[in-house]
């Protein structure tokens, strides 16, 4: 690529997307792609989703942004959705910001708020090798991966790193200055890694018999990606406070922050905020994606995820990890490669920690889709 005015901090690859439909990507040339990644677990209803599209126009139409100097339009219906699909009965409450990273920032925020609040000097989170929380300064340095540090030190005090499913290592590094336990119940970026239930389970009595926080990032496994709506359902848990963003919006950027209600009460008026945070633009996106999963979606990621699962069994060329339409397929080598290899036949996929492809499509994929896919797949491997 010759001259740019961006950075250089993406090395990007060579195939420029000018249009969707569906599963379907075309690039400028007019040549038809098969979408495994969906923009990083974001892209939920695919491309040019009729309801959608509608809304997002619609919307505006009528407001796209106000700030929340007013109340919002729409907020408070998507922070139903969210409180309701994954503390039930309990309630909750939500903040609404405009990314992953973001909603971590709050997370850790809040975490920190509530212990000061009640007088305690509890700051230390302890997170776990090979997660990934984002690349501001507070949700890097709860990101347990040294490589993505370097350069850019020193990072925010107060974060120890324990080894995932592993729960000894969490003992050892529980002192009086704890204050809660981040992670995601299946790695992403780390490599598609999922949490074992033992350790989840031990983890989670942990946090109750040391009286500390038990906190989620559900930025990519949350709202269905998984088959449930939330990943930590598949472990018969509930965090205090959970994180989420990509599939939330269908494309649009946003992020949320869910708390119980003994948790949120300490962001206080003035305590935090953001300015785009909740606009009604995002809000009525994330409302078609839940009105989407309310109505058959969520069972079909449940269908279609075993489905795909079972097609990268079958392939035989390595172990295939994950849940619902978040999976990952190990080789013994690296798949930088095969990337290149899959855009040549039309099939975009990802590689994460550096031999596991990874495939997070739109939750609207359909058998026969998996099926061309998958095929495509055999042919590269
Ligand atoms: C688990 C997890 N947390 C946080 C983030 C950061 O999200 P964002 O890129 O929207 O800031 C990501 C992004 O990949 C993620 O996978």
């Amino acid at each position: 690529m010759g001259f740019s005015y961006l950075m250089p901090n993406y090395a990007r690859l060579p195939v420029k997307f000018v249009r969707g439909e569906g599963v379907y990507l075309y690039d400028d040339r007019g040549r038809e792609y098969i979408d495994l990644i969906s923009g990083i677990g974001v892209n939920s209803l695919g491309y040019n989703h009729p309801k959608l599209t509608k809304a997002i126009c619609d919307q505006a139409r009528e407001l796209i942004h106000i700030s929340n100097l007013f109340e919002v339009p729409y907020q408070e219906e998507l922070a139903q959705k969210l409180v309701e699909t994954s503390f039930g009965a309990e309630g909750g409450k939500v903040f609404f910001c405009n990314s992953g990273a973001e909603a971590n920032e709050a997370l850790i925020k809040l975490i920190r708020k509530y212990w000061r609040d009640r007088g305690e000097d509890r700051y230390e989170i302890i997170t776990f090798r090979g997660s990934f929380h984002g690349r501001t300064y507070g949700s890097l340095s709860a990101t347990g991966q040294p490589k993505l540090h370097e350069g850019f030190e020193p990072m925010l005090e107060g974060f120890r790193y324990a080894e995932f499913n592993n729960i000894e290592s969490v003992k050892n590094l529980i002192n009086d200055k704890t204050a809660a336990v981040l992670l995601e119940v299946i790695q992403g970026e780390g490599g598609v890694n999922p949490a074992d239930g033992d350790f989840i389970e031990e983890l989670y009595n942990l946090t109750r018999e040391a009286g500390i926080l038990f906190a989620i990032d559900e930025v990519q496994t949350g709202n269905g990606r998984t088959g449930r709506y939330w990943g930590f359902q598949h472990y018969g848990v509930v965090p205090d406070l959970f994180s989420t963003a990509k599939g939330l919006g269908g494309g649009v950027p946003v992020g949320a922050l869910v708390a119980k209600n003994e948790v949120a009460e300490h962001f206080t008026p003035g305590s935090h905020g953001s300015t785009f945070g909740g606009n009604p633009l995002a809000m009525r996106a994330g409302l078609v994606v839940y009105g989407e999963l309310e109505s058959g979606l969520l069972n079909h990621v449940q269908r279609v995820g075993e489905y795909f699962k079972s097609a990268l069994e079958s392939l035989d060329k390595g172990r295939v990890k994950g849940k619902g339409l978040m999976l990952g397929l190990e080789l013994e080598k690296p798949c930088k490669e095969l990337v290149l290899k899959g855009l040549e036949k039309g099939l975009v996929f990802n590689c994460t920690a550096q031999r596991v492809l990874r495939f997070l499509p739109p939750l609207v994929i359909t058998e026969s889709e998996i099926d061309r896919a998958v095929e495509v797949l055999g042919e590269i491997l």
